[in-house]
């Protein structure tokens, strides 16, 4: 889907599902570190302001996604708890590190490809018996997370002063080694969880 490489195992679906109460935990830590980048970006090049309305509508969103997350989990009777250790996030920031592309683009190349992922998995859950509350909450997630990945990606391409074709090669590599991730984490006996 989109720039991704390797496409998640249908399994995690089906494992997913039967966990789902920790997917929804999972899901709304996912939400609201979706925003915290955002604005940590906004904060980092408060003299883009093409960046910084794009990524500030963003980060509102997913605010927004946040708190609807949170309302299914206080109507399931869930604690939100602490945020979990994010190996994939953290993994692919180090995938950037060491790098001769210029951060800004290296970030916004990594946020384009968290949304492609969370797109991926929405639309694997929806392929599931998921409840049906949740159904209209993911379809509408998918189409919203897609577009955020539209808005990194060009965000990505005007930081690099409009070089598309350098833009999609970077993402390319980077997409490889998400995918490289994705295939560690899955080999993990974790907890359902979004990215994992
Ligand atoms: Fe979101
Ligand atoms: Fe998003």
């Amino acid at each position: 889907m989109f720039c991704l490489v390797g496409a998640t195992d249908p399994a995690w679906a089906k494992e997913a599902v039967k966990d789902l109460d920790a997917v929804l935990v999972d899901h709304a830590h996912c939400e609201m570190k979706a925003a915290t980048n955002a604005l940590s970006l906004v904060v980092r090049h408060p003299q883009d302001l093409t960046l910084v309305r794009a990524l500030t509508e963003l980060a509102r969103e997913e605010l927004e996604h946040f708190q609807r997350v949170v309302d299914f989990l206080e109507r399931r009777g869930l604690a939100l708890g602490a945020p979990p250790v994010d190996t994939y996030a953290a993994e692919l920031r180090k995938a950037t590190h060491a790098s001769d592309v210029s951060p800004i683009v290296d970030r916004l190349l990594v946020g384009a490809l968290i949304e492609a992922r969370s797109c991926e998995r929405f639309k694997l859950l929806l392929g599931e018996d998921v409840p049906a509350d949740l159904r209209p909450f993911y379809e509408e997630l998918f189409a919203c997370e897609a577009r955020h990945y539209r808005t990194y990606v060009d965000l990505a391409i005007a930081a690099a002063g409009g070089d598309e074709a350098s833009v999609q090669r970077r993402l390319h590599v980077l997409a490889e080694r998400e995918g490289a991730i994705v295939r560690a984490l899955a080999a993990k006996d974790e907890r359902a969880s979004v990215h994992g």
